[in-house]
């Protein structure tokens, strides 16, 4: 287990350390380098997956809105299957009243592997008017839906004001979710998640959709279609990775070379000054981790980096123990997940 040097000033002093998160984000969106990375028009990346009457394109095919409303939601899904890459897309979250409502931008091969998939997800999870927007990520390897990986955050910033970059790293090394250049989570490869750790060729999807039964306060806040129709927008489309076909027998793809480059890419490595941004991160925007949800998981994952700093601050349920609860009630995350699928 790694072990992390940690200062407790960090945790101590609320309002302090928000203004010296501020402060840390700030100056590292002013230091950190944007990726290198190629953006795609929407032909060149993606096709409709569902509902293409509420998908809507912009002139230049750079933009692509994908639209919630009283009939239907919507979705879309890369051209081609991926064997690890660097998946991302800048999104301006619908505005005004999104309680119920899920924007989701994840990989998955559940079309090909039905028992045994992979998946990678960033799942918002709507929001009432004057509340911190949450979102959550996780992790399923060949079928391992009965052990969720789970955690979930506050955001720093109203996603729904500005685009912001969302990204998914996947590689044989490690995984890492990214919000703009900042890394806040990072799953490094362990022998021991075995198939576990997701390593099969996997499609990219994005979507909106009515999640009213869970999403938003545990299921208590439904979507109000008076507010319809609601616009997620994605562009910067970045699809990077080795592409193998579906239809020839997707194993036999030798992408070898290609993880090889996308290991040394400025993706695919946290830096000691970004993971600084990521503890801080997590410390004060994280209120759930399956890591530390001792009742669902007497032993942790394999994969679990348990830092001291940040297990204080959970109880067995893996939910905060602080009394300030952030944009409603603080159900675990299995519950909710079980009750979306
Ligand atoms: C960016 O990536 C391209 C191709 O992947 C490479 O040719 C170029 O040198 C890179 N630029 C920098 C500044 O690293
Ligand atoms: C993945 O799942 C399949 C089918 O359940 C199983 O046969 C295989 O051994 C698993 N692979 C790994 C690496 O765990
Ligand atoms: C895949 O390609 C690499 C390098 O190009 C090669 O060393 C390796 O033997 C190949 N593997 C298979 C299964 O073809």
């Amino acid at each position: 287990m790694k072990h992390v040097m940690h200062s407790p000033l960090e945790r101590s002093l609320p309002p302090l350390s928000l203004l010296l998160f501020l402060w840390i984000i700030t100056t590292t969106f002013r230091t950190a380098k944007a990726f290198n990375v190629t953006t795609l028009t929407f032909g060149e990346s993606y096709s409709p997956l569902f509902s293409n009457f509420n998908i809507q394109r912009s002139p230049d095919d750079k933009t692509v809105s994908l639209l919630l409303n009283r009939f239907s939601g919507s979705g879309i899904i890369s051209s081609d299957y991926y064997n690890y890459g660097f998946f991302s897309a800048s999104i301006k979250m619908p505005s005004k009243y999104t309680a119920g409502i899920v924007v989701a931008f994840y990989t998955s091969n559940v079309d090909t592997f039905e028992r045994n998939h992979d998946e990678l997800d960033i799942e918002f999870l709507g929001n009432v008017p004057g509340k911190a927007w949450r979102f959550q990520t996780n992790i399923y390897g060949n079928g391992s839906v009965s052990r969720g990986r789970e955690e979930r955050y506050r955001m720093w910033f109203d996603p729904s004001k500005d685009s912001h970059r969302y990204s998914i790293l996947w590689n044989p090394r490690n995984i890492i979710f990214y919000v703009d250049e900042i890394p806040i989570r990072e799953v490094v490869r362990n022998a021991a998640m075995r198939g576990d750790y997701p390593s099969k060729p996997m499609s990219v999807y994005a979507t909106i959709w009515d999640a009213s039964s869970w999403a938003t306060s545990g299921g208590k806040k439904k979507v109000n279609y008076r507010y319809q129709p609601f616009i997620a927008e994605f562009k910067d489309l970045v699809l990077e990775g080795c592409i193998v076909d579906p239809v020839d027998q997707i194993l036999s793809s030798n992408c070898t070379d290609s993880a090889a480059a996308l290991m040394v890419k400025d993706y695919s490595t946290v830096t000691p000054e970004s993971r600084k941004s990521m503890r801080l991160f997590r410390q004060r925007y994280m209120y759930y981790s399956y890591c530390y949800d001792t009742r669902r998981y007497p032993v942790p994952p394999p994969e679990c980096v348990i830092l001291p700093s940040e297990r204080e601050m959970f109880r067995s349920s893996g939910g905060l123990k602080s009394k300030i609860r952030f944009g409603g009630s603080q159900r675990d995350g299995r519950e909710e997940h079980q009750a979306s699928g």
